[in-house]
């Protein structure tokens, strides 16, 4: 195959070079393009045909369905290994030794103290507030505490910040969630595992001791797991894009939260939920639903369908349905809403509207199922998908810097008026 690609324009050809990833995909190295063509440059809305970078972290053929994390499949990995040790590999490379992991499990733990004035910080948001408005400005917030900010070029101290940021995050969680309860904020018990904790620091009443329920623990792990890591998606990308400005790793994180808020993107978790839960209210009549989501005057979605990059089913969304169906079988929940779930599922997937534009059910489609299963409130989900991505995000963030990325500053083309004398006030 040839390793260019030649571009003309105005009749001038230009030749650019091509790369070609370790799994063989194409890309058109467009970064001399401006300069060789005076100023020509690529207009790409959303980004649906342009990489953003080279990244060794994750994986993903969208047309096959295939995701793999540093080589490793999503199935192999949320079968056999635990959120630590996907976290662990995610950001250093390559899976941890008993020894290694030993001792990120112990630095995190010494980490997971929180400053007592973020209490005050916490204390100021209304009970009504939104939990992932409240977890971003937490980790903002962590910047005033944490002030000295990470030399990339350190690897002790790259990892100091990675066990600092595991530590504290899963504590400002569970604490956005207690202040919504109205319950006392915990600092849980770090005799425990890291997703033992978490529910504990979660779920613990005052007046009683926690009881860990060992399918719960292992679907919450296995969640974490699944939304670890997703390579180039909008909260990910905006993570890149503020510490390319060489912004610390904090505040990238808390930009990063804010981009997954939305119902597009990881609060899809939560529209699903609220969709089933309409759609029950509503009798039931999924038919009603899919006609809505395929009247394009009607600007209702089927949430939790669909995807940018896979083309095929989501693999992360078969392996939490099939968890769906095992954890409420465990707990002995049956949920109706899991049952318009998989009846909107068949339909669409044999609904020639989407099949032709190739629509699956994607990772939101079911993980609210199994949370709302857990006990976590709905708006509680985006929060607990935002714990599941924090590794990929500090992978991503780590890599950008040691990559010596660029400022992401990217281009345009003007389309508003051209130049015009200005017009006093008194003559408009
Ligand atoms: N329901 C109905 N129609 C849809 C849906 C949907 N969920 N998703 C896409 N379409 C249609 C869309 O109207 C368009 O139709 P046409 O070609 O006739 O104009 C076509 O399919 C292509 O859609 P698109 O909006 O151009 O695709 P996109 O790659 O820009 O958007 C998406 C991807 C995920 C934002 C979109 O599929 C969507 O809004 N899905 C619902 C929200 C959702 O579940 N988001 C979670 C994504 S996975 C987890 C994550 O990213 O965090």
């Amino acid at each position: 195959m040839a390793n260019t690609a030649t571009i003309e324009i105005n009749g001038q050809k230009n030749e650019l070079p091509l790369i070609k990833g370790t799994e063989n995909e194409i890309a058109i190295d467009i970064t001399k393009l401006r300069s060789a063509t005076e100023g020509v440059i690529t207009v790409d809305p959303g980004y649906k045909n342009t990489g953003s970078c080279e990244s060794a972290i994750t994986f993903l053929d969208g047309e096959k369905g295939i995701l793999r994390y540093r080589g490793y499949s999503i199935e192999e990995l949320a079968e056999k290994a635990d959120f630590l040790e996907v976290a662990y590999l995610l950001i250093f490379g390559e899976l941890p030794t008993k020894e290694q992991n030993d001792k990120f499990h112990d630095d995190i733990k010494a980490e997971s103290i929180v400053d007592e004035d973020v209490k005050k910080i916490l204390d100021a948001f209304p009970k009504a507030a939104h939990p992932m408005g409240v977890i971003s400005s937490l980790t903002s917030a962590l910047t005033a505490f944490n002030p000295s900010s990470v030399n990339v070029d350190s690897e002790e101290d790259m990892y100091k910040s990675v066990v600092r940021i595991l530590g504290k995050f899963p504590v400002l969680v569970a604490w956005t969630f207690r202040k919504k309860e109205g319950l006392p904020l915990d600092y849980g018990d770090n005799s425990l595992g890291y997703v033992e904790n978490i529910l504990k620091m979660m779920f613990v009443k005052p007046n009683g001791e926690y009881t860990q329920n060992q399918i719960l623990v292992d679907a919450l792990d296995k969640l974490l797991i699944l939304h670890a890591d997703h390579e180039q998606n909008c909260s990910t990308s905006t993570v890149r894009i503020v510490g390319s400005s060489h912004a610390g790793l904090f505040a990238s994180l808390s930009a990063g939260i804010s981009a997954l808020w939305g119902p597009l993107h990881g609060g899809a978790n939560q529209a699903v939920l609220e969709m089933l839960e309409a759609i029950k209210a509503d009798g039931g009549d999924t038919k009603k639903y899919m006609a809505k989501a395929k009247d394009k005057s009607d600007p209702f979605r089927l949430m939790g369908f669909g995807h940018r990059v896979y083309k095929n089913f989501d693999p992360r969304a078969r392996i939490i349905k099939k968890a769906a169906d095992e954890v409420l079988g465990d707990l002995g929940i049956d949920d109706p809403i899991l049952d318009i779930a998989k009846g909107l599922e068949k339909e669409a997937l044999e609904d020639q509207y989407f099949v032709d534009r190739r629509l699956y059910p994607n990772v939101d489609f079911y993980s609210g199922i199994i949370y709302r299963g857990m006990g976590i409130p709905t708006d509680m989900f985006t929060v607990m998908f935002a714990l599941g991505r924090l590794p990929g995000w500090i992978a991503q963030w780590r890599e950008m810097r040691l990559r010596k990325e660029p400022i992401g500053r990217p281009r345009q083309v003007y389309i508003g008026e051209t130049a015009r004398e200005f017009v006093p006030i008194e003559k408009r």
